[in-house]
Parts: C-alpha cells; structure tokens; sequence
C-alpha cells in the first residue's frame, strides 16, 4: 500500500506509448496496481493508467462507483475497482457521449471532450485472466480517457488547438499557483 507521486503535464513520460505487459500478472506487478488504486483513491481520481505514476506500460485502473471528498477516510472510498492490463478496445459504437472530463496529470482543468458511447475491450485482470466486458456510459468514457493514457494522448489532445493551448495556459499557471501543495502532496 502507497500512495505514488503522479506525473503532471507536459511530462513526457505523459506523451510516451507505452509497453505491453509481457509475461503475465506477476506478485511485482499486482504490487503496481494495488498502489495505482491507492493513489487513485487519494486524489479522487476515478482512474488512473500506469504512465501518470512515471511508469510506461499498458495498465490501468478504474472505479466508477468510489466515493470522494476529504472527509471519507481512505480505507471507505473503495467502491468497485476494476483492473486493466493490456486493455484493447475491440469494438466501439458509432453513438457518442459528452462527458466534462478532467485529469490527475492536468490538475484544476474541466473541458468537454465527445467519444464513443459504447465500447467493448479486451484485457487481462488482476490474476491474469484473459477478459472482455461491453462498456457504455462513464464506464465507456473512464476506460477510453485512461486507454488514452496509454498512447500518449491526454483528453486535451481531443480539444481544438486554440481550447487545448488556453487549457494548458491555465495548467501552467495553476501548477505555479498551487507548486508547494502539489510538491506535499507528491503531486509534480
Ligand atoms: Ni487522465
């Protein structure tokens, strides 16, 4: 159990493609996911892919049903975590959603980004089982955004130049505004 430091943008571990799990899910790698859920859940993430924690392969980790806030202590905001090791979308609709996105690694930033409603993957699971699961809603949007984590892609990458350029505006500055509570709290 640890909480790990996220990586914030422009980092370019953020903009890396990231390596595929070879080998299988090992007691190390099981180690990886359990602190990815820790730091998810203190930063009230909804989910979280390994390169936002400094580290280039293809994991993540989700939990649409958390709960959030400061006055939930750690140990009580575990809802249903799910886990995703070398996640594939095999299928996604031609429906799409909006959703308000945010990101751990572009603190303070909110924008609309439009995806599939509906997609289905194919992954390993925390003991290494072969998967596939149907996604729609926020799940679809939570798994597409962190699958996007994996590519190098960041949900401002979605957003014209001249939003994604004012976006990162505003990162720069919040991260200058807020550098000693992000230092202390392993953030940057
Ligand atoms: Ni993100």
């Amino acid at each position: 159990m640890a909480v790990l430091k996220i990586y914030v943008a422009p980092h370019p571990v953020l903009k890396k493609k990231a390596e595929p799990v070879a080998g299988g899910v090992t007691k190390d790698l099981r180690k990886l996911l359990d602190d990815m859920l820790d730091t998810m859940y203190a930063y009230d993430g909804v989910g979280l892919a390994a390169p936002q924690v400094g580290v280039s392969k293809r994991i993540l980790v989700l939990d649409i049903h958390q709960l959030k806030g400061d006055d939930v202590p750690p140990a009580e905001k575990r809802g249903e975590p799910q886990y995703f090791i070398n996640p594939e979308i095999v299928w996604s609709s031609a429906d799409l959603r909006i959703y308000n996105e945010g990101c751990l690694s572009v603190p303070g930033q909110y924008a609309d980004v439009t995806r599939p409603d509906k997609v289905r993957v194919k992954y390993l699971d925390y003991h290494g089982k072969a998967q596939e699961i149907e996604a729609d809603g926020l799940l679809a949007t939570v798994l597409q955004h962190e699958m996007d984590h994996l590519n190098g892609v960041l949900f401002v990458d979605h957003l014209s130049t001249l939003k994604r350029d004012m976006l990162m505006r505003k990162l720069k500055k919040f991260t200058k505004d807020n550098e000693e509570d992000m230092a202390k709290n392993h953030i940057l």
